[in-house]
Parts: structure tokens; sequence; C-alpha cells
């Protein structure tokens, strides 16, 4: 049978090879330095653990509701209370579903929010799913052009704005630059969609993330502890904005498959529908195993990758331009004109010296910069940038 004629065009549309090339270089080495890797190394709470297994052990296998356990609901609606000031409970208010990964909340709303042409604004660099979110849904990704800072400013926003735009899309502590948005800066993008009508997505995957100068807001029911600046925490916010957040990155369990979407109740409510019919719900067993999980606290973790953001800023920030990331686990450092070579070509060198990274061409039109992960054990991170420091210098 002619399998290829059945194919549609819907997967044509998807190009991986960029980041299969990086796998599969790097497969050929023996013990390579891996700083492309985008999950923790830290070990997963045992509470988190113990609660899973228990979950198993006892039969909790079979479906659950499409909105996710009663219990981890109302977990996450009170982290969202007190974090953001959200209120839940009457009609008109937000809703919270708990979804198969960040990436199924995001699927989701693609898939509620985009109709063929139409379009929605993403950083670039961006995350590498964003493009083909939007074109699976037949619609487009407005690029908004970030360099040289990484900040989507309402500035750089707004002249892409169009009657097609259905959303804006942010993402702080960003990935692939570790930069962290400022309170006004989220203040002023949500004015912007406000002002416009459009929606704005805030995929804060990496919120657990945040170091000591990202830190530079407060949560609203809290003692003012630092929190990571978000578009969600302004009053009325929950009306405007679609908050997304996940438990694989914070916890390290990204094959966990968790994550949680809240928002909008009329918006909740058709992402919902297409859950019960694509995911049916979120893996049971984690559920039960993440409801642990808002009571860990991984403040060491994030102090230890803060040692290891100090390092590589020490070591890459003198040799090339680094916007110093204030977050997540990841650094974008430019590969210097004067070395008259591509992001691609750096990172093949690279590899050649048995250290794999990423270009930036693969999150971006450009490929100027490359990422590097510094989720990685210190001793071999440091090794890395040496072979990296050397070849940014020529
Ligand atoms: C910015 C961003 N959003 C979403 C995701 C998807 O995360 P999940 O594993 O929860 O689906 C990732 C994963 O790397 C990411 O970097």
């Amino acid at each position: 049978m002619d399998i290829q004629r059945l194919i549609c065009d819907r997967p044509r549309t998807i190009e991986v090879s960029g980041i299969r090339r990086v796998f599969e270089l790097g497969a050929k080495l023996k013990d390579p330095i891996n700083l492309s890797i985008g999950q923790p190394d830290f070990a997963v709470p045992e509470p988190m653990k113990r609660v899973a297994i228990e979950a198993i052990e006892q039969g909790r296998n079979g479906y659950s509701l499409t909105q996710g356990i009663p219990e981890l609901r109302e977990r996450v609606k009170r982290e969202l209370t007190n974090d953001l000031g959200w209120s839940f409970g009457s009609k008109a208010d937000p809703v919270a579903l708990i979804t198969s990964g960040t990436s199924g909340a995001l699927l989701l709303a693609f898939l509620c929010l985009m109709g063929p042409g139409e379009e929605i604004i993403i950083p670039d660099p961006y995350f590498v799913m964003y493009p083909h979110l939007a074109s699976l849904c037949g619609g487009k990704a407005v690029r908004c052009d970030t360099y040289p800072d990484f900040r989507m400013t309402a500035a750089r926003v707004e002249p892409l704005i169009t009657e097609r735009t259905k959303a804006v899309l942010c993402n702080s502590p960003g990935n692939p630059t570790g930069v962290v948005a400022t309170r006004e800066e989220c203040r002023d993008l949500l004015d912007l969609c406000r002002r416009k009508g459009v929606l704005l997505i805030s995929d804060e995957i990496y919120d657990g993330f945040t170091f000591e100068d990202g830190l530079t807001d407060v949560a609203v029911g809290d003692t003012g502890v630092g929190k990571c600046p978000s578009p969600a925490r302004f009053a009325g916010a929950s009306e405007d904005v679609l908050v997304v957040r996940g438990f694989g990155k914070t916890y390290g369990v990204t094959g966990w498959r968790m994550g949680y979407v809240a928002g909008p109740g009329e918006l909740i409510t058709e992402m919902a529908k297409i859950q019960q019919y694509t995911f049916v719900c979120a893996p049971s067993m984690a559920q039960w195993g993440c409801l642990a999980a808002l009571d860990c606290d991984i403040s060491g973790h994030v102090r230890d990758y803060e040692a290891r953001r100090d390092m590589v800023v020490s070591m890459l920030g003198c040799v090339t331009n680094l916007s110093v990331p204030a977050g997540a686990f990841y650094a974008f450092p430019e590969v210097p004109a004067g070395l008259g070579c591509s992001a691609t070509e750096l990172c093949d060198r690279a590899i050649e010296r048995n250290v794999l990274t990423i270009p930036g061409g693969i999150f971006s039109e450009r490929d100027t910069h490359f990422r590097l992960s510094f989720a990685t054990r210190p001793d071999k991170l440091e090794q890395g940038l040496s072979v990296l420091a050397e070849l940014l210098s020529g």
C-alpha cells in the first residue's frame, strides 16, 4: 500500500531534523558533556514518589474525571488564590483544569483559539513547540523578534497585532534564554492585550526556577516572599490571562506528563471538552503524586541552579554577549560575529570536543546564538564551559 499517499499534509509541516541531528551526532559520542537537556537533574521529592506508588498500589489506576481529581484541582486553586489572588467558585469565576503536561494545556488552548488563517504572537526565540501547535491548527505563529535582550515588550508586540490575532503568548522565565520579564513588562503586555481584545497566554512552566535577581514581585496572599513576576497577578487578570503551569520541570517529573491551566471559565470549559475526547484525563497516579508536590520545598535545588548560572555567566560573559538568565536552567550566548560562523557550525565544533549544545536556529529565525542547559553536574558543566569559552574566543 502507498502509505505516503495516505498521509495528509498536517504532519508534513513539521520539520524535526534540527533537533534530531543534534541527538544523532550526540549518540555517536562516548561520554559526552551534555548541555542540551531540558530537564532538571535532581531526584524527585520522596513524598511525591511515595504518594504516586501508593496510588498505584491502592488501585487508583483508572480514568479520573476529565478536569482532574478534585483533590488536586482544589490544591491548585488554593495555590493560585495565594499566589495570584484569583478567586474560584462562582459561575463567572476562572476555572482550573489538570492537563497532560504543559504541552497538553497549550495544545488544548491552541485548538480552542485558533482557526484557519488566525494568528498567535509568540516570542522569537521560542519554545520549539509553539509554531507547530499553531500550524497544526491551521493558524500561524507570528514571531516577535526579541533580540538582543530577549524581552517581549508591549512596544515590540503591538505592531504585530492584526484583526486575525487571537492571542499573545509570553513565556517567563523563558526557554531558551532564561530571561525573566519584569513586573512592568507583564503589566504593559496585559494592558496591550486588554486594549486590543486578545487573550494573553502566560506559559509559566519555569516559574519555580526563578533566581534572586528575578524574584521582583510578591505573591498576593503571601508574606512578601519574592516571586517571579506574572501578568496573572494584576487585578482582574483571570478574565484576560490564561496561566499555564507544570509539575514536570519543577519537581523533576517530566515523564509524568503533568500540568495545569487556569483562566476564563468559558475558555477552560471548551478546553475540557477537547481534553475529554483526546487525552481523556491526565495520568491518574501522577495526579496523586502531584498532590504532594505543591508542599515540597525545592528552594535548595533552585539555589544550586543559581550558583551554576553564576558559573555560566562568569565563564562565558567575558568572551561573548550573554543576557544573564534570571530563571529556568538555560543560557543563550551569542556566537561572536568575528568568528564568522553560524551557531550550527559552532555547535558542531563543540560536538567534536565532546560537548553537546543546541544551535539557536532551532528556536529562532536566526542562527546566531546557542542554548546550553546548566541542569547538569557542576564538574561536567565547568568542563563544558571551558571548551565553549575556548571556542567562543576563536
Ligand atoms: C517553555 C515551555 N513550555 C512548555 C513545555 C512543555 O512541558 P511539558 O513537559 O510539561 O509538556 C516546555 C518543555 O520543555 C517548555 O520549555
